[in-house]
Formats: C-alpha cells, structure tokens, sequence
C-alpha cells in the first residue's frame, strides 16, 4: 500500500546552505535505499515536503523528521492512499522558494501552507517542479 503524506514546518535557526546539504544528503541515501520519494521545498524560514512511499516507510520516516531539532512546529497536511506516485523521480527533489522567479512570488502573495489545504499545497509543488525552479537532478 503507497501513501503519500505532505508537511510543513518551520525552520528552528538560519537555514544555511550547510544545513539544507545535510539534509539532503541523508534524505537521498536513505530514501533511496527505502523506495522513498519526494520533494523538499524550502522558503524563508519554512520547510515544505511531500514524502512518497509504502506506507511502512513513509511512516516511520516522517517520525524520525518530526523529532529532528534543525525545525519546529511540524504540521501534518495532507494523507492519502495512492496508486501511483507522483515523484517518482526523485529519491528526494530540492526546490528553493527562495529563487522562484518574481512573477510566481507575485502570482502567490498569500499562499501560506500552514492554512492552505493539502490539494492546493500539492498544486502549488507540481507547478514549483514544472516551471524547472527544482534544484536537484532526477535520480538515473
Ligand atoms: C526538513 C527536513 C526534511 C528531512 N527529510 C528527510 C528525508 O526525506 N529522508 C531522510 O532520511 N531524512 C530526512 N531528514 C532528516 C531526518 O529528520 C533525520 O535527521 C535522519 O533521518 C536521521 O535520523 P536519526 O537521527 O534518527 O538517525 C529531514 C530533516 C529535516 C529537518
């Protein structure tokens, strides 16, 4: 059975580049070798992820991240059953709020994932990675 699961939280200190490649570093190992997938994307001073996979794993990763000191205030926002991925290529993608072009900041003013709905959040990803602003290179 794959799930899907999709949280926000809120950075606990600067998010410094050294922390964000420490993160995905173990994100991309692990995930891997656990048949997770998934998209970090990273705004100022939140953190936003959709994490992908048997329901087993994806459990008892998002425990391990919701212990993790480096972010606080982790708010579950979107669960569901699915038949097929949607990140399917990448053991975890990056995607940097910060460089988004200004015509998608404008586009967006108010979008604020602590009160959106998991629907719109998930929209708002699947634009993030269609318009190229994803960091990371799919997986080979
Ligand atoms: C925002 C954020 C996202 C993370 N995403 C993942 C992830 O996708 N996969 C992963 O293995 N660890 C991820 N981590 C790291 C885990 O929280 C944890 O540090 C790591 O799995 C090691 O767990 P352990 O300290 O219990 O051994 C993330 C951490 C943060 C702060």
């Amino acid at each position: 059975m794959l799930i899907r699961v999709i949280y926000v939280s809120t950075s606990a200190g600067p998010q410094t580049s050294t922390m964000t490649h420490s993160i995905l570093k173990t994100a991309q190992a692990w995930n891997k070798a656990n048949d997770i997938t998934g998209v970090l994307c990273q705004g100022p001073g939140v953190f936003l992820q959709a994490l992908e996979g048997e329901r087993g794993s994806v459990t008892r990763l998002y425990s391990r991240i919701y212990a993790d000191q480096r972010h606080t205030d982790v708010k579950l926002i979107h669960c569901e059953s699915i038949d097929r991925r949607r990140y399917e290529k990448w053991s975890m993608a990056h995607v940097s709020l910060q460089e988004l072009d200004p015509g998608k900041k404008i586009e967006w003013p108010e979008f604020d994932p602590y009160s959106a709905s998991g629907q719109l959040v998930m929209a708002r990803i699947d634009e993030l990675l269609a318009s190229g602003t994803v960091i990371q290179s799919p997986d080979s």
